[in-house]
């Protein structure tokens, strides 16, 4: 499973390459925003900050929601840095700029998936990810993780390649229950992936350890 971090933060970013299991950062405008990221050149240079600090794949939004103007900033952003990925919202011109990036080899995320025949079609037109957004169908409470349980179905018949990008991941459970399901990557807030260290016995039977070491020194 790869781990992507779900933020435009650069310092939480810094934190989670250093920890030495990040694949990825995932990022939208309203994310860029939170940071106070505003204004078309800006954003283009913190994607280049963040390619630059991380190993694997930058997810990068166009905002235009025609054919024309998706092609046009999607292939801008491609040219940044070779780690972006285009990230396309579920729209029927969205469809076709996933089909036309697909075919120039351009990697793309259709982004804003909540059924299966969205994640269905995505993959015919030939998107490298999809994000299924299952916090936000869990707040309208609708299940999440079973939307992941049926595009992976969905996939698994068809052998299509496109990756099961589980997307909206507000805690760690959401990380372990995708995990067990198979979702391909998990984007998620830093808190999501450092969750999955603890454990109180773990606290205790270290103290114990280090307690015990003292005792013989
Ligand atoms: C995915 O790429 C989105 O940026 C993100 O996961 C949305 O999460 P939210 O529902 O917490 O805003």
């Amino acid at each position: 499973m790869k781990f992507f971090i779900d933020t435009a933060n650069l310092e939480q970013i810094k934190e989670a390459q250093d920890l030495g299991v990040l694949d990825g950062v995932t990022t939208n405008p309203s994310l860029m925003a939170k940071e106070g990221i505003t204004g078309h050149q800006n954003i283009l240079d913190h994607y280049v900050k963040i390619c630059n600090i991380v190993d694997g794949d930058v997810s990068a939004e166009v905002i235009s929601t025609d054919f024309e103007g998706m092609v046009e900033e999607g292939e801008a952003l491609a040219k940044l840095h070779s780690q972006i990925v285009v990230k396309i919202p579920m729209i029927l011109d969205g469809i076709k700029a996933i089909k036309y990036f697909s075919n120039k080899g351009i990697r793309t995320n259709c982004t804003l998936i909540f059924s299966v025949g969205q994640a269905l079609i995505a993959a015919k037109a030939g998107a490298t990810y999809v994000s299924p957004f299952i916090g936000r169908l869990d707040d309208i409470s609708t299940d999440g993780l079973n939307l992941i349980s049926e595009i992976a179905n969905v996939y698994d018949n068809y052998a299509f390649n496109t990756q099961i990008l589980a997307a909206s991941i507000r805690h760690t459970m959401h990380v372990i229950d995708c995990a067990k399901i198979g979702a391909d990557v998990m984007t998620g807030p830093l808190s999501s992936i450092k969750g999955l260290i603890n454990h109180p016995l773990t606290d205790i039977g270290l103290e114990k350890f280090l307690k015990d070491y003292k005792k013989g020194n």
